[in-house]
């Protein structure tokens, strides 16, 4: 069993990179590939970078390149709702990608036109395992959808429109596509976030001021869960 764990920034995997017992590295798609053992668990930790392509190219190489039983993708993303606070864990139990729109053609906003399924639903299994891994987490943690889009959220209109359109509890830029790749080629995933803004108006701000927290929140969950995998 390979596990596959995905950051999109540096600051989201490098404390997982403190605890590799590193065994090789390799580039491919300008993106570097961590082969080893985390926990006794084989592993391969990569930063993607940021957005939908960039997690859609790093999925299809983990895939198909470095053959992993699963995927997981950890990092931050901004809370929606008025419970959720900075350095609070969201699991998604489901995704989808809120900027795909052939509204046009009736498609329901989300939807990839022309495929049979409207969201992305996350591995059973390894959501339980994310759920257990959150016992002796001293915040609060949330299951639900998260909402992935090419954007930086900080407009509380757009986080209205997330959570009453999509019934959304949180956004970030990559789960729903790193998602999607899962769903095209069977293989089981899950997205395990931590908040670092409430992606309102002071968004930029708050992400600075609480990302540090909320990339130890998220690594905590995953070593926590790898653990009992
Ligand atoms: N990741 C963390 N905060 C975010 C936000 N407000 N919008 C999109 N992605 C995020």
């Amino acid at each position: 069993m390979i596990i596959g764990i995905i950051g999109a920034m540096d600051e989201e995997i490098e404390l997982l990179l403190k605890e590799i017992e590193l065994k090789r590295k390799e580039v491919k798609a300008s993106m570097v590939f961590n082969f080893g053992s985390l926990y006794g668990k084989d592993v391969v930790i990569v930063r993607c970078g940021i957005g939908k392509v960039n997690a859609a190219v790093c999925s299809q190489i983990l895939i198909d390149d470095f053959n992993v039983n699963a995927v997981i993708n950890v990092g931050i993303a901004g809370g929606i709702g008025k419970d959720i606070f900075p350095g609070d864990i969201v699991i998604a139990e489901n995704l989808i990608q809120y900027d795909m729109d052939t509204s046009a053609f009736g498609d329901k906003i989300g939807q990839i036109p022309r495929l049979d399924t409207y969201d992305f639903k996350c591995d059973n299994k390894l959501v339980e395992l994310a759920k257990g891994a959150c016992k002796s987490f001293e915040k609060n943690f949330f299951t639900g959808r998260i909402a992935t889009g090419d954007q930086f959220v900080a407009d509380i209109e757009k986080i209205k429109w997330l959570n009453e359109e999509f019934d959304a509890i949180a956004c970030e830029m990559e789960g729903g596509s790193i998602a999607q790749v899962c769903y095209l080629n069977k293989v089981p995933f899950v997205v395990i976030r931590s908040i670092s803004d409430n992606a309102n108006n002071g968004a930029h701000m708050d992400f600075q001021k609480f990302t540090p927290i909320a990339v130890k929140n998220s690594t905590y969950i995953l070593k926590n869960m790898i653990k009992i995998m």
